[in-house]
């Protein structure tokens, strides 16, 4: 545990295109929610399983509200998967590259990540993937931070491949690529899916998220959860924005469209752009990754750096803004190049 670096944990300032958050700003129904929350008596704690977001999600998705368990974002509920499903000792397979923090949840949960590398696409191995042994096996669709998704069937067939453990697919930026595999759950025993308010719904600092399953996997987890980790705050400010799923559409329409412009600047610049399927956008240039990143936030602009990483040696990763976060970045960009 003495080895586990410390989290990201950058001097803010500038423009932030570094944590994928949602380019629109916070979401709307929030501040209407907060403002009904100045007459909310916070002496009382709140439901201790955030049974009425549980329902809301249930009536979203057409699911009974057993199958949810909401927690302090979707960090939390994938803690709460480990600390359910894991004995000490036992792995998970991971595949590689992914999202620093899962990684970061087995270990706390004193279990061990067992990597497998993704193609050289960046797609599942499957092979790979069904020969490792593990407990627990946790893909993240869209992939953070190589930003493409991976092939259903694959999924499927990882899922089939070995079928007493259980695999986690993690969801959190899985409105913008506008695929799921929640409607799929009812088929299979042993899946979990993982979702959040943190990015369509652009919720960040409210902290929610959920998992999906079948209610069986549902009531161990939930028993698992600390009660009442999610504020009776976040609750309600969740609860209006998931009827607003007008904000959501809208939310993904300015993505596919930043998309594009990014796609394009960016290679108008010389970069090696990777397919992007979610909010961000991986890309690699000749200048060296540090130097860009650090030069780039000395103008105001921050990106995220990825080079130090095997299999993404050199590469940044930023963010898609609207028309005109993007525009900055990229006028921003093309005067590093120049200097
Ligand atoms: C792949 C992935 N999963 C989960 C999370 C955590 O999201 P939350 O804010 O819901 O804890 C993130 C956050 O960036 C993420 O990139």
């Amino acid at each position: 545990m003495r080895d586990i670096p410390l989290y990201y944990n950058p001097k803010v300032s500038g423009l932030r295109m570094d944590t994928s958050t949602n380019p629109l700003g916070a979401n709307p129904a929030a501040k209407e929610a907060l403002r009904e929350c100045l007459e909310m008596d916070l002496n009382q704690y709140p439901s201790p399983y955030s049974d009425a977001l549980r329902g809301a999600l249930g009536q979203l998705y057409s699911l009974p509200a057993d199958d949810f368990v909401v927690g302090n974002g979707s960090d939390e509920v994938l803690d709460i998967i480990f600390k359910s499903f894991l004995e000490p000792g036992e792995s998970v397979v991971l595949p590689y590259p992914g999202y620093s923090l899962h990684s970061y949840f087995v270990k706390v949960n004193a279990g061990r990540p067992a990597f497998v590398d993704l193609d050289s696409d960046f797609q599942l191995d499957v092979d790979a993937l069904n020969a490792a042994r593990g407990k627990v096996l946790l893909l993240c669709n869209p992939n953070n931070p190589t930003s493409n998704t991976f092939r259903h069937q694959d999924i499927e067939a990882v899922i089939d491949g070995v079928p007493d453990r259980i695999v986690v697919v993690d969801e959190a930026y899985g409105e913008f690529a506008g695929k799921s595999f929640i409607p799929e759950l009812e088929e299979y025993e042993n899946v979990i899916v993982t979702r959040t308010f943190s990015k369509a719904y652009a919720l960040a600092g409210m902290r929610i998220g959920y998992a999906v399953s079948n209610p069986e996997l549902a009531g161990v987890m939930q028993r698992i959860k600390i009660p009442y980790s999610l504020n009776r705050v976040s609750e309600a400010v969740a609860l209006k924005a998931l009827r607003d799923q007008e904000f959501v559409r809208h939310s993904v329409k300015v993505v596919n469209e930043g998309r594009r412009q990014l796609n394009d600047g960016l290679r108008r610049l010389g970069f090696e752009v990777f397919l992007s399927e979610a909010n961000f956008i991986l890309f690699r240039g000749e200048m060296d990754h540090k130097v860009l990143v650090e030069r780039l936030a000395r103008k105001g602009v921050m990106i995220r750096d990825f080079g130090e990483r095997r299999r993404l040696e050199n590469c940044v990763r930023t963010t898609i803004g609207t028309e005109r976060m993007n525009q900055y970045l990229l006028d921003k960009l093309a005067e590093v190049l120049r200097e």
